[in-house]
């Protein structure tokens, strides 16, 4: 990916107050398929900060309407927008996987993932709901509502780049903030989709405004603007740290959702097959490029070796290619950057541990010349060494060998992150001793680290995650504030002790 000359045409412009513009910046990022770098997909607008500033004021000016307009008015615009995926699901799976690089079967997933995100926030328009709680006095009562935020930043990731953002706009929409939207640049044209099927399900102008560019820049006006009240950022440690951190000095709300470092856990008992076909999962789909994958394995020396051979046989025999080809198992690296990283930590694990299958890059698959890394398992990876403790983001598993329950658990909870983590044992008690201790945001049990559903709380601790969850009820809660009303309605002067 390089930075080329302004061309006639732009591709992907900018969508500000309800109309489509291209940047003034004259600067563009060209974007080619991972798959095949022959194929070029289009370029991405590098934005200035003015025109996130215009961006920003559109949606201050759409506020005042959009805040006043009935909640269910708000969900039915969502309701649009998901039957309008749901026909065009094919058409944006296939656009998802040629420029995220993806397989079919896993953009259609993400698709779909989205659309139950808008179906289920369109039924929660009319469950904007508060409470009313009694009082302390005679014929007083309270109760309590929610009220929109104002102007949401939204900055979301490329791996990803329908089932995030959707996940949240559609919440920010329907409690009636207006947004600026940041996707990445990595991701232009499945953003430009999501926009546009928004846009004619009914929103309307100035509601919802997206801007194209980079972090620095366009991101950076988000996070410094002080017209902006509320962010919600996708993405890594460092950048949601220094985000955060800059975000305080104005109050803002913020919400980070980042990486994870997330532990399969095997113990003795567990149904061996079960527990590998799900690693497999969890570790090489989406090539590994899910702050939910599964980047570790912590299995008890019982059944380790049984366990690695297991495991480093589905992995060698995957498939990696075109991911528009159906038998297609596992998609190449997003882009260059991702590869390089991938392929340096794949030298720190030769240097660190045992490399029982994988560890190079492929140049070539098929017809295709893409950012193919095959995939990678290591052994005996020591619980403090960098494979088991930094986010990789690629296909590549650590298995960390321990004595029992005890040091496993010791071993999972070992690193700074906390997103999800699986166990996979018959023993009932060990689950739920497990799901206790765990530290981490969800919990599967007999099931890969990978997934959620629209209406359930995403999210993880430590250094994954900052501020409410995103997803089902809480998601409400973040983009939304509570407001207490006491009402009295004896219309009598109050009396005695007023505390
Ligand atoms: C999933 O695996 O459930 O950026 C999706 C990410 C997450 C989404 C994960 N926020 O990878």
């Amino acid at each position: 990916m390089t930075e080329t000359a302004p061309a006639a045409a732009i591709v992907c412009p900018n969508f500000i107050n309800g109309v489509w513009v291209e940047t003034r910046s004259g600067r563009r990022l060209e974007r080619r398929n991972p798959a095949d770098l022959s194929d070029l997909v289009g370029h991405a607008p590098l934005s200035t900060r003015g025109e996130v500033q215009e961006a920003i004021q559109s949606a201050q000016r759409a506020f005042p309407a959009w805040r006043s307009e009935p909640p269910p008015r708000r969900g039915r615009i969502l309701a649009n927008a998901a039957r309008r995926l749901e026909e065009q699901r094919e058409d944006v799976a296939r656009l998802v996987c040629r420029e995220e690089g993806k397989t079919l079967a896993e953009a259609r997933g993400e698709v779909s993932r989205a659309i139950n995100m808008l179906e289920y926030t369109a039924g929660e328009a009319r469950r904007l709901k508060g409470e009313t709680l009694p009082s302390e006095l005679p014929s007083n009562f309270v109760y309590t509502f929610r009220q929109p935020l104002g102007v949401v930043g939204l900055i979301t990731p490329w791996n990803f780049p329908v089932a995030v953002p959707v996940w949240k706009l559609a919440p920010a929409l329907v409690c009636g903030n207006t947004v600026v939207w940041k996707p990445s640049e990595l991701t232009p044209f499945s953003s430009r989709r999501v926009t546009e099927i928004l846009v004619e399900a009914g929103l309307p102008a100035g509601v919802l405004n997206m801007v194209n560019g980079l972090g620095e820049e366009t991101g950076d006006e988000l996070v410094e603007n002080p017209a902006v009240v509320a962010l919600s950022f996708t993405g890594s440690n460092a950048v949601g740290a220094a985000i955060n951190a800059r975000a305080a000095r104005q109050l803002k709300k913020v919400q980070l959702e980042m990486g994870g470092k997330n532990p399969v856990v095997v113990l003795e008992d567990a149904d061996l097959e079960l527990a590998a076909d799900n690693t497999v999962t969890g570790a090489f789909g989406s090539a590994g490029e899910r702050c939910t994958a599964t980047s570790r394995v912590i299995v008890v020396e019982q059944v380790a070796d049984q366990f690695v051979e297991m495991v480093s046989s589905r992995a060698s025999k995957l498939r990696m290619g075109n991911p528009l080809e159906p038998e297609t198992q596992v998609a190449p690296l997003v882009g260059r950057e991702q590869f390089e990283k991938v392929i340096g930590y794949l030298e720190i694990g030769k240097r660190e541990a045992t490399l029982v299958c994988g560890g190079e890059p492929v140049p070539v698959v098929g017809e295709a010349r893409g950012l193919f890394v095959r995939p990678t398992v290591f052994d005996r990876v020591p619980a403090d060494s960098r494979l088991a403790q930094e986010e990789i983001f690629g296909p590549v598993l650590a298995i960390v060998r321990v004595r029992g329950f005890d040091e496993a658990m010791a071993a999972a909870n070992s690193v700074r992150y906390g997103l999800t983590a699986s166990i996979f044992t018959g023993d009932a008690n060990r689950v739920f001793q497990a799901a206790e201790r765990l530290e981490c945001g969800m919990v599967h049990v007999n099931s890969p680290t990978i997934g959620g559903e629209a209406h359930v709380p995403f999210g993880g601790v430590k250094s994954t995650g900052f501020g409410q969850r995103e997803c089902g009820s809480s998601a409400i809660e973040f983009y939304s504030e509570l407001k207490v009303v006491y009402v009295d309605y004896t219309g009598r002067k109050r009396e005695g002790n007023l505390y």
